[in-house]
């Protein structure tokens, strides 16, 4: 008898439950948790998301959407301890080192938004009945950001990415196929998938010379202003892409096409190239943590540096830049203290920054091997640079 009841009971429960379910989803997860907080999605949150989240957090995009309230309700908990933990969005660097254009880190205020809203059950906002619309404008994936480039360029046309791959880097060689010299200005990649590609570095490829990197933060990679870099005629490239497989999305392409945007006419100074790099690789223990390896380099005429491109590689758990100027004084350029092999960037200077001749710089890299075989560590960085510029012209008569 009791047992009959109980099964009837448990049976109308898990009907009621059932209908309930199909209907309004999201509503039996939300129904208990009271609203203490004024920030809502619609308002303060999708702002922040559009400025920070948004260029990976689309649909079709690198990781879920988050566009929408119906979207990100369920991630509420997740976004809290991704952003406690600094891991979203993907930004290496330390505030206070440098400041940089292409900065993706929150801001105090907008993580306190982030978990005033998280904590205080999550709400939609008035603004917006209907929880399926975007509340703010979604940028596109695709496309040029800065109109069509003057040459573009198939990059890995073949690539496919399996879903199960894991994060792994590749090289390509890409023919310019350029008649004559060209001024490079800047160039953008824009990835046939952006599910499976992580980001793409391009060299020129004789030298070694870095030209730019691409990550979906970052998409253009400009030249610093009123500088290029003169690519001979037949010039080749090599870009390297950091693949990893997206099992939601299953397998895909891997392929994109480069854009490269010149000069009309030559500008009015080459960009300089400066490489920190260590002479030799050195190996790293397994299980052996906070390992440093550094190498330097001093720069004969003053120069600005604009950008800065680390590349401390496999296992690398933070890396630093260090300007040492004749006088002694010590300035540091950046600090990428939560290094994510997997999430790259180059740094874009806010304000470029002048060094004299004779400075020294200094790239320190830590390491933790976490594997049981060891870890050939090279560490390099690559620096855009201009010649420092003239002094303002004199009043002529
Ligand atoms: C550069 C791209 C990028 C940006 C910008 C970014 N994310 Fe992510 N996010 C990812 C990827 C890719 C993942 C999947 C996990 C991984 O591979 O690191 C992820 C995972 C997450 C997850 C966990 C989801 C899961 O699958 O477990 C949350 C939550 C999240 N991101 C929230 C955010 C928020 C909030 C922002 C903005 C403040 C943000 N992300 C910005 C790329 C990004």
């Amino acid at each position: 008898m009791r047992n009959r009841t109980t099964i009837a009971g448990v049976a109308a429960a898990a009907i009621g439950l059932g209908s309930y379910l199909m209907l309004r989803p999201e509503i039996v997860e939300t129904r208990h948790v009271p609203i203490t907080t004024k920030i809502v999605f619609n308002r303060e949150i999708a702002q922040i998301f559009q400025k920070k989240c948004f260029q990976c957090h689309t649909d079709g995009n690198v990781s879920v959407p988050l566009t929408t309230y119906k979207e990100a309700r369920p991630w509420a908990v997740a976004i809290k301890e991704e952003i406690l933990e600094r891991k979203m969005p993907p930004w290496g660097a330390a505030s206070g080192y440098g400041h940089f254009a292409n900065d993706m880190s929150l801001t105090g205020r907008e993580i306190s938004l982030i978990l005033s809203w998280a904590d205080g059950g999550a709400p939609s906002g008035v603004l917006l009945v209907d929880e399926d619309k975007q509340p703010v404008y979604v940028p596109s994936l695709t496309g040029w950001e800065h109109g069509e480039p003057d040459v573009v360029l198939k990059v890995a046309a073949d690539k496919k990415v399996a879903p199960d791959a894991p994060y792994r880097v590749e090289r390509f060689d890409v023919a310019t196929g350029l008649k004559s010299a060209k001024w490079l200005r800047s160039l953008q990649l824009d990835p046939a998938d952006r599910r499976g590609i992580r980001y793409a570095a391009i060299y020129e490829a004789r030298s070694g010379r870095w030209l730019g990197t691409w990550t979906p933060t970052s998409k253009v990679s400009p030249m610093p202003a009123g500088a290029g870099v003169q690519l001979a005629a037949g010039a080749r490239l090599s870009v390297e892409v950091g693949y990893k497989g997206n099992v939601e999305a299953g397998e895909v392409p891997g392929s994109g096409d480069l854009g490269l945007y010149f000069y009309e006419k030559a500008p009015s100074q080459p960009a300089q190239s400066i490489e920190i790099a260590s002479a030799a690789a050195v190996n790293v223990a397994p299980a052996k943590t906070g390992e440093r390896v550094r190498a330097q380099t001093t720069i004969k005429a003053a120069t600005t540096v604009a950008s800065i491109w680390p590349r401390p590689g496999q296992g690398a758990r933070s890396v630093e830049v260090t300007a040492i100027r004749p006088d002694g004084v010590v300035d540091p350029m950046l600090w990428v203290n939560n290094y994510r092999a997997d999430w790259p960037s180059a740094y874009i200077l806010k304000e470029p920054v002048s060094l004299p001749a004779g400075t020294r710089l200094v790239m320190t890299a830590y390491y933790d091997n976490a594997t049981d075989a060891a870890i050939a560590a090279r560490p390099a960085v690559s620096i855009t640079a201009v010649p420092p510029s003239r002094p303002a012209a004199t009043l002529e008569r």
